[in-house]
């Protein structure tokens, strides 16, 4: 297992590239189960995260060229599994996004229920709610969820719970249905945008995707595509706070700061600059930053997959902040890995309060969850002294190349392989 071992207080300095989005990757390469013609896909990061989805892809029968490259195709002519077995869907939860396409081209799916997982129990009720609505006979079988229809029908649905990919998988299902499905309160995040797009470059007919309300007119059948990923807006976030905690001057490139308004606003209250452009974010300031309020919720407000990073930067504030997550109930694995490191943090229930301290110290910490260990990758950037942060297979599930990006910006940072 690898760890990386930082020496901390470098102020980060330059410029660097943000990769193309996991979250975005990840659907946009199931979408391909939708069609036997080929999808090629450009931008496509580098991630464990996208080698387990084409190791998925690959069981159901998909062939995937170039595999490790930015560029790739991916064709389902030859489909013979229609199962996403436990071994895929324990490792990431994304996994189920198989369930609406395979159901809509092949008429069934049969995926392993998730689970639990790091930060929380995370059901997948309101997608078979949905699919049930289209009229799916979905029943439950030594914890497989077995879903069957002839050919799904279009339904107005209306989300329990704001659902990412959820929102997807509906969507996909959707393209391939007889008649209209519209969906209500569906999650407006950038990422259910960019399927859209590439669903309707597929031949798919979609409109208010990227809005609460998003109708898609069902067609026969879909043809191949090509299409670019959006950027990765929480690396990009990342690196933002990367260079608030160093004290640094960062600029992001290759980014749409048009996804990140929430991000730069709270970075901006903490006393930090922020100077965007259409394609890059600088961020930088050598002040001790300011605690700030931050309570976690859908797009467009503040994400939940930059709550661990923005915690670690409000550790060493001056003054106080609370912190609220509302989307998952148990994400603050990295809370005491961060209190080893000193930092000052009580948590009731779903609320941290972090009473900044002025400086952290370096530590051997690691966490469970990708973000919690963003968030420590941060922390011990900051700290004084050496932190060594262990699992590193977890931040390797979504930020590509994460130490070389950083040693560019003149961080001390260094891979072991134990
Ligand atoms: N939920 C339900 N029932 C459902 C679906 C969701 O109760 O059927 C609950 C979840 O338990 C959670 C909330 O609804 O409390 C929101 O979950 P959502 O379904 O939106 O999460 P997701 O689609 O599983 C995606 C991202 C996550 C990101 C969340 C929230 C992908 C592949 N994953 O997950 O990304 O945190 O949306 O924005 O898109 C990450 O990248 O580190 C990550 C965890």
């Amino acid at each position: 297992m690898d760890k990386l071992i930082i020496r901390g207080g470098a102020p980060l300095r330059g410029q660097v590239e943000a990769g193309g989005a996991k979250n975005a990757a990840l659907p946009a390469m199931v979408a391909s189960l939708l069609t036997g013609e080929s999808i090629r896909l450009h931008r496509v990061p580098q991630l464990g995260d996208v080698r387990t989805i084409v190791g998925l892809l690959n069981h159901l029968g998909v062939s995937v060229e170039g595999r490790g490259r930015e560029t790739i195709s991916l064709r389902a002519d030859h489909i013979g599994q229609f199962e996403a077995p436990y071994q895929l869907v324990k490792t990431m939860r994304a996994s189920v996004l198989v369930l609406g396409p395979l159901l809509a081209r092949f008429g069934r799916a049969r995926v392993s229920l998730p689970g639990g997982c790091a930060i929380g129990t995370r059901p997948i009720n309101l997608h078979l709610a949905a699919l049930e609505k289209m009229g799916a006979t979905v029943s439950l079988d030594a914890g497989y969820v077995e879903a069957k229809a002839p050919r799904l029908k279009g339904a107005r649905i209306t989300f329990d719970g704001q659902t990412v990919t959820g929102t997807e998988n509906l969507m996909m299902a959707a393209t391939l249905a007889d008649g209209v499905t519209v969906l209500e309160n569906a999650a407006c995040e950038p990422e259910v945008a960019d399927l859209a797009a590439l669903l309707n470059r597929m031949g798919a007919r979609i409109e208010g995707a990227g809005t609460p309300t998003i109708s898609i007119e069902g067609v026969n059948h879909l043809h191949g595509a090509e299409h670019e990923v959006i950027p990765d807006r929480v690396e990009t976030g990342t690196f933002m706070v990367a260079a608030a905690i160093t004290g640094g001057d960062v600029t992001i490139n290759r980014c749409l700061p048009c996804h990140l308004e929430a991000i730069t606003e709270k970075l901006r209250e903490t006393g930090v600059l922020v100077e965007e452009t259409d394609s890059s974010i600088r961020v930088w300031g050598d002040e001790r930053v300011q605690g700030v309020n931050i309570r976690t919720q859908p797009y467009p407000g503040f994400a939940t997959d930059m709550q661990a990073q923005i915690m670690a930067l409000m550790s060493i504030a001056q003054g106080s902040s609370v912190i609220t997550e509302t989307v998952f109930e148990n994400r603050f694995m990295h809370v005491n890995e961060l209190l080893r490191m000193g930092a000052d943090i009580k948590v009731i229930g779903t609320t941290a309060f972090v009473h900044g301290v002025p400086m952290l110290s370096g530590a051997p910490v690691m966490a469970t969850d990708l973000r919690a260990s963003a968030s420590l990758v941060l922390a011990g950037l900051a700290a004084q002294g050496i932190t060594t942060v262990s699992r590193v297979y977890h931040l390797d599930r979504g930020y590509e190349s994460i130490e070389q990006k950083l040693l560019g910006l003149g961080a001390s940072i260094e891979r072991v392989t134990e």
